[in-house]
């Protein structure tokens, strides 16, 4: 799997361009699966009125694809500048696209189509210098991971549907001899790196690097599983106020939850559907589909409380043999199979205790892939932050509404999945590949 990073800063203006080609056609082989995977009425219908229709989702990839490529690198004239309001996500809110004029599956595919040839002739010819926005082809990487995280959505979409299953994957790995063995790993207190100046896909909200302190503390080896949720449920912790913020009480009371999404009772036994599937709940999975508020509840009730966008970070890069931070926990290298669940090739998080080649200096599994790990922080600019190229990419997001998710899902595409990355979304949403694992600070007899 190919990714752009630091290296690109090396890369002659034809390689890059090859290497862009290359990610432009990866990301929709895989947009193209997932929309295909339906007939045109499972495309434009809306499957939960808190995603959009597939189809809305398809021409968006192509119009935010025409925007940027097509009119401002490539400086041609707009192809559909009619429909630019109708995929614009912040005139619309995904409950109420489905009553909009929009395109048909047809209609889309071939505009996305159209789109992507004029892309691959502006990326023949424009120039990768001179502008911040084409420097090391920014804004394609741009549009490449604004369709990987759409083939996510997607995905998720994919997942709320209701009906036989459309999608096929094989399992992930099972877990390594030892790997299940799980506990708390200790990183130090001290500053690290957190953060990238020299990314050059990185988003604005990932930069600058700066250095942050941390103090001691301890975190999981291993994301929490569904056997661990299965005790916290059953020790009652859905029905003790004391475990849950006010927040996230009042949340609960309201939504009257009881268990992860997608998951329903058979007699003593938890089941859940996936993709259409009916199927046990496995124990030694990452649990996935909690709340933060439920990651925050289950954390209370086992004494620990959920990690701080720091702390992940520096338990997933900071290494103190060199006292750098690492690009990805196992070190430079993009990610390989062999590394960490990604990229939808397997349609569920790997047991816990799996991808010991991806594991950090810390000690710590599966930091990448599998599960988004929810976190304590609020999605909040660094020191520097300069919003890039427009406000509404990070900067309008910034604030206590929003939490901050790390170390990307299965369903998370391999090039955007920098330790540095930083996904955010509403402490209520569920419908995310989302788990967490929880940290605490030691206390003085630990670090003897
Ligand atoms: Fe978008």
């Amino acid at each position: 799997m190919s990714t752009i990073g630091p290296e690109a800063v090396d890369l002659s203006p034809e390689e890059l361009r090859d290497r862009v080609a290359v990610e432009l056609e990866r990301t929709r082989r895989r947009s193209a699966e997932l929309t295909d995977a339906v007939d045109d009425e499972e495309l434009v219908k809306q499957h939960s009125s808190l995603m959009s229709p597939l189809v809305w989702d398809l021409a968006h990839i192509g119009s935010q694809e025409e925007q940027w490529l097509v009119r401002d690198v490539g400086g041609r004239r707009a192809l559909r500048p009619d429909i630019d309001d109708l995929y614009d996500a912040f005139q619309h809110s995904r409950a109420d696209r489905p009553e909009l004029p929009l395109l048909g599956p047809d209609e889309s595919r071939q505009y996305v189509a159209t789109v992507r040839d004029k892309v691959y002739d502006v990326l023949g010819r424009a120039p990768l210098e001179g502008r911040r926005l084409v420097e090391h082809a920014f804004a394609f990487g741009m549009i490449v991971q604004h369709e990987q995280q759409h083939d996510e959505t997607m995905l998720a979409t994919h997942q709320l549907r209701r009906g036989s299953p459309v999608l096929h994957a094989p399992d992930p790995p099972g877990a390594e001899a030892g790997g299940e063995r799980r506990g708390e790993v200790l990183v130090p207190g001290g500053p690290f790196t957190m953060g990238t100046s020299a990314e050059p896909w990185a988003l604005d909200n990932e930069r600058p690097a700066h250095r942050v302190h941390v103090d001691d503390f301890l975190i999981d080896s291993h994301p929490v599983t569904n056997a661990d949720f299965f005790r916290f449920i059953d020790a009652g912790g859905y029905r003790q106020p004391c475990w849950w913020s006010e927040q996230g009480w009042q949340y609960l009371a309201h939504a009257e939850l009881s268990a992860p999404l997608f998951w329903q009772r058979s007699g003593d036994v938890w089941l859940r559907r996936r993709f259409g599937r009916l199927e046990p709940v496995p124990p030694d999975e990452p649990v996935v589909h909690v709340s933060f508020h439920e990651a925050q509840a289950y954390a209370n009730w086992a004494g620990k409380r959920l990690p701080s966008e720091a702390e992940w970070e520096k338990a997933a890069r900071f290494d103190p043999s060199t006292g750098r931070s690492q690009r990805y926990p196992w070190g430079e290298d993009p990610p390989e199979e062999r590394h960490a669940n990604l990229g939808q090739r397997h349609l569920r998080p790997a047991p816990v205790g799996t991808y010991s080649a991806g594991r950090a200096p810390s000690g710590a599994w599966q930091l990448i892939g599998d599960v988004w790990e929810w976190t304590a922080s609020d999605f909040a600019p660094y020191p520097g932050f300069e919003a890039f190229p427009y406000r509404e990419y990070s900067e309008v997001f910034f604030g206590p509404s929003y939490k901050v998710l790390r170390g990307g899902s299965f369903g998370t595409d391999p090039a955007a999945c920098r330790a540095t990355f930083r996904n955010w979304d509403f402490p209520v949403r569920r419908q995310i590949f989302a788990g967490f694992r929880c940290a605490r600070t030691p206390a003085a007899a630990e670090l003897d």
